[in-house]
């Protein structure tokens, strides 16, 4: 940590530098580079061609809601809000990353896969940079040690995987950003600061990052196709929704803060992901068949248990034995939910 002068106008403050941690993380190129879009031109058409509108080029704009003093914002609402542009700083940083590489490693290979990650690390960077400087707002300074390659250590995600969980990730994003929105829109009293009046672009943002990866879902075959493409499918939403959903436990206070319950915010924003997918997917949830959301409370029981045995004085073989004992029920109720929830 050091300290470094702040260049935000108005302000005099010294401000910390704060570690930025984005995950980096890398794929099988050659399986991208293959990707034929020519048959299925008119979906990467329409995503490309969205994407080089760039309808929300001028609304990141830092008008005159910023020229003021966030000091007022004290204690554990300023914590909090410190750590939600951090972590979101954070992401963005590792998808222009992600995706800047994508598009230099398949410019020789695949032009149009190219152009389409070239697009979108354009977006990523421009979030990235509106939240640096609202960070600033707060005499945060991220510190940008990660953009030196060296500094960086890769995780390499199986194709499928890969796909999936960044396809998803802009998804779930795009609708956090929207309810966020929308919500603070009829409920004007918790909007405590201005970056969520700029959630609607960012939502956009995302919403075709999403269609872009949709595309890709449609012309490989091994993804959208056959009974392995759908249990495979039906793995990742059950996965990544879970993770999603148990999310709540922890920004529970955050969502508060903007007036929010986060448990509904949850549900409500991992039903709407599931119906809006179905256009891209070859599987989606049937949550009231699975009692999905009920299963993954019992999950939540057992974790917390572990959480209890770990702080507890026991043995560390007792402590094993009694936390192995939950993992297995965690694992059975994931396993039923798997079986029964049903495929579209
Ligand atoms: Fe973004
Ligand atoms: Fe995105």
């Amino acid at each position: 940590m050091g300290y470094v002068e702040n260049t935000q106008p108005n302000t005099e403050v010294l401000a910390k530098e704060a570690l930025i941690c984005p995950g980096f993380y890398t794929t099988n190129i050659k399986k991208f580079a293959s990707t034929d879009t020519s048959s299925f031109q008119g979906a990467f058409s329409t995503a490309i061609a969205n994407l080089k509108n760039d309808y929300t080029k001028d609304n990141y704009i830092r008008d005159e809601r910023f020229e003021q003093s966030w000091d007022h914002i004290q204690g554990e609402a300023r914590e909090l809000i410190i750590k939600l542009l951090e972590m979101y700083c954070a992401a963005e940083y590792s998808g222009f990353i992600l995706y800047k590489e994508l598009s230099s490693e398949l410019k020789e290979t695949n032009s149009v896969l190219s152009d389409g990650f070239s697009l979108m690390s354009r977006d990523e960077a421009r979030h990235a940079s509106f939240l640096n400087k609202a960070l600033l707002d707060f005499h945060i300074k991220p510190g940008l040690g990660f953009l030196k390659k060296e500094h960086r250590k890769y995780i390499f995600l199986p194709f499928s995987w890969f796909i999936y969980s960044t396809y998803l990730s802009e998804r779930i994003s795009s609708c956090y950003y929207i309810t966020i929105f929308e919500h603070l829109e009829f409920h004007p009293e918790y909007s405590i600061y201005p970056i969520f009046g700029f959630y609607k672009s960012w939502s956009e943002d995302d919403n075709r990052h999403g269609d872009f990866f949709g595309a890709i879902i449609k012309s490989q075959l091994q993804l959208s196709n056959g009974l392995k493409a759908k249990l495979a499918c039906k793995f990742f939403l059950l996965l990544i929704f879970s993770v999603t959903y148990f999310k709540y436990k922890s920004n529970d206070k955050l969502l508060a803060l903007l007036g929010l319950d986060a448990r509904e915010y949850y549900v409500f924003t991992i039903r709407k992901v599931n119906k809006s997918i179905s256009k891209d997917l070859p599987v989606v949830l049937d949550f009231e068949k699975s009692q999905f959301f009920e299963e993954l409370d019992i999950c939540l029981l057992h974790i917390s248990e572990n959480e209890k045995i770990n702080i507890s004085n026991q043995n560390a073989l007792l402590k094993w034995i009694r936390k192995i004992l939950h993992y297995s029920t965690i694992l059975l109720v994931m396993l039923r939910l798997f079986i029964r929830s049903q495929t579209a």
